[in-house]
């Protein structure tokens, strides 16, 4: 009996020291793991085509949990890592503001193909609140006819053609044609929109809207490929200046016409050379490297009116002009022109990406590029608000629709 006490307790020792060993082995494997688990996730990133991404340790394979999925080792976890960053960037994604949300949700009926379109809708708007300051007889076109309109002669580039009317009629020699293309004659009643290069167009996709618009205006350098989503792939014509225009011969590809706005003389210079098929070398007295030939037929630019400039900008904004007739340094922006040569033969006008949306502060300030909305802001100057105040006033009035709300008021 007390044997078989004493042989028991000793069996019992026997086993709690097995125990105790064994226990202590399973520890230390366990803490082996562990330091080789950052050793396994930076392999298997230099590792590619480990299938399944597994280590084999003492024996046992390892699957690392803590994956960084930018250095998928495998092709099978390849779609699970992609899909896992999707979601990531959808969460990133901000939100459109309340107001360019709501906008937008107004404009996308605009996509469908029996949009309405009211004749002379906007044109009529435009009289009724500026009346006689907008002129509808001004020609949208420089024309060999110019000399005749009122005050063309009084100003300089950009508001008129003084000192400049014998190379104005040596460049419509070469790019004479002023007529307007993609008014058909089955269409009659015409729908068109002005695309700024506003930040605020970004995630809208109202590119479908866009596109169902018979005449697109784009401005500067302002692109398409890429963001078609968001703003549509047509353009009917393209307004711009030779240091803001498109750089790259092959930007210029496509059925469009360059609309040019005239900043000082050695722009018609530019015009009249690429409009040739000739190579501008000489880049002095441009502020900017500015393309050096575009491959478009001389039929294919158009030059914009200097009159609608100072219209613009003396009239409809109101630049202050000194006493004794003295013009400031003030000048319309391309997409406030724009607007106001839509105006002329478009029976109803829309326009998106344009205003900021000042709430934000790190908003982008184009669609296209990384700049910031707070970096303009340090070069905001006054002639900027008071066109902005007139835009507003625009949309206000219903003389244009927002596509994107930047210049609704709130
Ligand atoms: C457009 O109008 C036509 C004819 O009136 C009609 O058959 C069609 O369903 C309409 N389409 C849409 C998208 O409303
Ligand atoms: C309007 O513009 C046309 C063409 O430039 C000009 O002949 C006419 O005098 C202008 N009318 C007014 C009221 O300025
Ligand atoms: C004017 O240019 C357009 C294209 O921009 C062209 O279709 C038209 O034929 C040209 N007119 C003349 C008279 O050459």
């Amino acid at each position: 009996m007390g044997m078989t006490i004493r042989l028991n307790i000793r069996a019992l020792v026997y086993i709690l020291v097995i125990a105790m060993v064994l226990l202590m082995l399973d520890l230390l494997f366990m803490m082996s793991l562990g330091r080789h688990k950052a050793t396994i996730v930076k392999s298997s990133s230099h590792t590619r085509g480990n299938i399944g991404g597994g280590v084999k340790i003492g024996g046992t394979v390892a699957v690392p949990i803590n994956r960084p999925l930018d250095h998928s080792g495998s092709g099978a976890t390849k779609p699970a890592a992609k899909q896992h960053q999707t979601w990531a960037q959808a969460a990133r994604k901000p939100k459109l503001s309340p107001i360019v949300q709501k906008a937008v949700d107004m404009s996308t009926a605009l996509a469908s193909p029996n949009v309405t379109c009211i004749p002379e809708r906007s044109r009529n708007r435009m009289l009724n609140v500026y009346g006689e300051k907008f002129n509808l007889s001004i020609p949208p076109f420089l024309n060999m006819d110019f000399e005749r309109e009122p005050h063309i002669l009084d100003l300089p580039f950009p508001f008129g053609v003084q000192d400049s009317t014998k190379l104005v009629k040596e460049t419509l020699g070469i790019a004479w044609n002023t007529s307007l293309p993609f008014i058909s004659k089955s269409k009659s009643c015409l729908r068109c929109v002005i695309v700024g290069n506003g930040g605020l167009i970004k995630d809208t996709s109202l590119g479908k809207v866009i596109d169902n618009f018979d005449v697109v205006l784009r401005i500067n350098d302002a692109p398409t490929k890429g963001y078609e989503k968001d703003v549509g792939s047509k353009t009917t014509m393209r307004m711009c200046y030779p240091e803001s225009a498109f750089t790259k011969p092959e930007q210029f590809h496509g059925n469009w016409l360059l609309l040019l706005m005239v900043f000082k003389p050695m722009d018609l210079t530019w015009l009249q050379t690429v409009a040739q098929g000739k190579k501008m070398t000489n880049q002095k007295g441009f502020w900017k490297k500015i393309a050096s030939s575009v491959p478009k037929k001389p039929e294919d630019f158009r030059i914009l009116n200097p009159s609608i400039l100072r219209e613009t900008g003396f009239d409809i904004i109101g630049f202050p002009v000194s006493a004794d007739g003295k013009v400031g340094k003030n000048v319309p922006t391309s997409g406030c022109l724009g607007i106001m040569l839509a105006l002329r033969f478009c029976d109803e006008v829309a326009i998106a990406g344009f205003g900021y949306d000042t709430s934000i502060p790190n908003a982008p300030l184009h669609y296209y590029d990384k700049l910031k909305m707070k970096e303009i802001k340090r070069s905001w100057t006054h002639s900027v608000d008071k066109e902005q105040k007139m835009l507003f006033d625009l949309v206000d009035q219903g003389v244009i629709q927002d596509l994107t709300g930047g210049l609704i008021r709130t």
